[in-house]
């Protein structure tokens, strides 16, 4: 590949900070943690659907079905891509499972997955009612279902792998942090000193 093709593919790629990963995997609390770490906004693509459609996932999917939410996601997807002021995003645990949503994540920015196993995602959600998928007689079997199936698509879209599930919050963190860093991001200096303490 020559220089100007390798400057082109750059250019292509949006500067947001992505997290994808299974639900419960703790999107949500890392990313709004490192927003206050990086000095970016932080957005979670559910809320913005449920803003859009002024309805919860719960509903969506009750009222309108499953696909019409993954077109949504996609939607989403394409307006994350083109917004090229720096943020923080976490996408629902099922967006990068469709195939065309994979090259438009990459596209988004840098993206970091956040790795968790069945038995911890059963722990953290067994009392949770809001993701529908989990609704059902035999959650941990679908859990692992899902993350089988998951799993290789979270890999696909992935830059960063961090392993969460048993660990801090503060040491997430710090592990995505200190993996940015090597990867050529920029960290602020109070967050540097954070890093180290
Ligand atoms: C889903 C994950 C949820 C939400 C919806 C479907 C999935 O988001 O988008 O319930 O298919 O894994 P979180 O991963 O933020 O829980």
């Amino acid at each position: 590949m020559n220089n100007s093709h390798q400057k082109n593919r750059e250019y292509d790629k949006a500067p947001h900070l992505i997290f994808i990963g299974f639900m419960g995997s703790g999107k949500t609390s890392i990313g709004r943690g490192l927003s206050y770490k990086l000095k970016r906004a932080f957005c979670d693509t559910d809320k913005m659907i449920e803003e859009m459609e002024k309805m919860t996932v719960s509903e969506i999917f009750g009222q309108k079905g499953e696909k019409y939410f993954r077109g949504l996601e996609t939607q989403v997807l394409r307006d994350i891509r083109s917004d090229l002021s720096p943020k923080i995003y976490s996408l629902g645990g099922g967006t990068p499972v469709q195939m065309q949503n994979q090259p438009l994540i990459k596209k988004c920015g840098t993206v970091v997955y956040l790795r968790i196993s069945p038995e911890q995602v059963y722990e953290r959600l067994k009392e949770d009612t809001k993701r529908p998928l989990l609704q059902c007689s035999d959650p941990l079997s679908k859990i692992k279902e899902l993350i089988a199936v998951r799993g290789p698509a979270y890999e696909r879209c992935a830059d960063i792998i961090v392993d969460t599930g048993d660990t801090e919050r503060d040491d997430v963190m710090k592990d995505v942090l200190r993996k940015l860093e090597k990867a050529g991001w920029n960290i602020p200096a109070d967050t540097k000193e954070w890093m180290d303490s």
